[in-house]
């Protein structure tokens, strides 16, 4: 029986946790006899318990039906896209048909670009951010110089200028109102993968639009962390990956939003047989036809094995709803926050923005003082089976997601801080 107030107060919120019960649908890593306090699905989200079986349905309609399984299959292959497309749409807060479930997020982000980044004389300049994801920062890079223009000029990079390098919505204002004629796309995260910073989507679509420029996000670390809108945002288009908070395993099937106002817009392409029209793909011939949506920006076949568990994760989204998992985030992070301030307020700063409308579930994490003692703390806290990661030069991100996490797990990683501040 646990006596001590903290643990007592954790058991009693998870009691009450109506979201409680999602986490005896996944695999948590075995820790010393016990679990890990997995706090990292930020960057690899945990196994759903149904997933294998449901690679299994597939493997066994290609032992049992090789290629009429795409037909007569238990999920037929030919259409499996469809039975991804209405969740995802759900989470995305999209049309249908303003998503797709296709390839990795960098290179969808490089199809986007190709339709949405149309530089000419004057406007050739591409937003981003100076703390941009590096494979991001790549990818507009090398787009630049492929239309034949120069970084140095053409890529415009906002600093971060509040609190721990998070980026205010005014810099962006600023850089647009500086730059704007030149701008020919604005490109931002969701959720800035460093800071935890959620950005405000739907203002700076707007801001973007009105300085003549298209705008794309990387919701790497937004989709399945916080609510997303990105119908009703206007954002031109956005990419993702599934791995982490989407929980459909390393490498996962990526997605990719296109407005609606681009369905049939004739945009050019990188075109593929798979984003040909469906009804008129097997007639085989040489002229290309996009189907009408995101779904006309597929190249290739989809991979069933991979598309299987991104199938079994959004189910599991759609029956747990992102909005009642927002509000479990909510409460689940703004007490670890609290206990992280009270309880090891000397040994850490929180880089992520104390605003919860500012911030998903991960929150990051400095040690006060050099970088090794950093290093020394997140090594101490991986022997101790309180896993979370470490992104260069000196956050450890902890992120504690609503769909299995409990407060239990953030206790754990507030109690084995304090041992470690006490060891050195
Ligand atoms: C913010 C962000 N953008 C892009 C990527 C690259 O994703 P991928 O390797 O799936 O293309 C990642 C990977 O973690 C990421 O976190």
């Amino acid at each position: 029986m646990a006596t001590d107030p903290l643990e007592l107060e954790a058991l009693a919120r998870d009691a009450r946790d109506p979201l409680a019960a999602f986490r005896d649908e996944f695999l948590v890593p075995p820790h010393a006899g016990g679990e890990q306090a997995y706090l990292c699905g930020n960057s690899l989200g945990l196994q759903p318990r149904a997933t294998r079986d449901a690679i299994m349905v597939e493997l066994d309609d290609w032992r049992e039906l090789a290629v009429e399984a795409h037909f007569r299959g238990r999920n037929p292959w030919m259409p499996y896209h469809e039975l991804v497309r209405a969740h995802l749409a759900e989470l995305a807060g999209a049309l249908p048909q303003e998503v797709v479930a296709m390839n990795s997020l960098t290179t969808n982000l490089h199809l986007m670009m190709v339709s949405f980044y149309r530089p000419d004389a004057t406007r050739n300049a591409i937003l981003i951010e100076k703390r941009a994801f590096p494979s991001d920062r790549h990818a507009v890079e090398s787009q630049v110089r492929f239309h034949g223009h120069d970084p140095a000029t053409a890529l415009i990079e906002l600093d971060g200028d509040g609190e721990h390098g998070v980026l205010s919505l005014a810099s962006i204002e600023r850089a647009l109102r500086e730059h704007g004629p030149r701008i020919a796309l604005v490109m931002l995260p969701g959720v800035q993968y460093l800071t935890g910073q959620v950005l405000p989507l739907r203002e700076i679509a707007r801001l973007a639009h009105a300085a003549g420029a298209r705008v794309g996000f990387d919701l790497a670390h937004a989709m399945g962390n916080v609510p997303v809108d990105l119908h009703d945002c206007g954002a031109d288009f956005a990419v993702w990956c599934s791995y982490k908070y989407l929980n459909s395993g390393p490498g996962a099937v990526a997605g990719c939003f296109v407005h609606e106002r681009h369905a049939r817009a004739g945009l050019p392409r990188f075109a593929g047989w798979w984003g040909h029209r469906q009804d008129t793909r097997f007639r085989m011939g040489p002229d290309f036809e996009a189907t009408p949506g995101a779904e006309g920006w597929q190249l290739s076949n989809p991979p069933i094995l991979a598309l299987a568990p991104l199938k079994v994760s959004l189910e599991i989204f759609h029956r747990a709803s992102i909005a009642r998992l927002r509000e479990k985030s909510l409460a689940l992070t703004g007490w670890l926050a609290t206990l992280i301030e009270r309880e090891c307020g000397e040994v850490l700063d929180i880089v992520t923005p104390s605003d919860p409308a500012q911030r998903g579930c991960q929150l990051s994490l400095r040690v006060k003082g050099p970088r090794d003692a950093g290093r020394s703390l997140f090594e101490h806290l991986n022997a101790d089976g309180v896993v979370g990661d470490w992104r260069e030069p000196d956050v450890i991100r902890i992120a504690p997601t609503p769909l299995y996490n409990r407060h239990a797990d953030c206790l754990r990683f507030v109690r084995s801080v304090v041992a470690w501040s006490k060891r050195s």
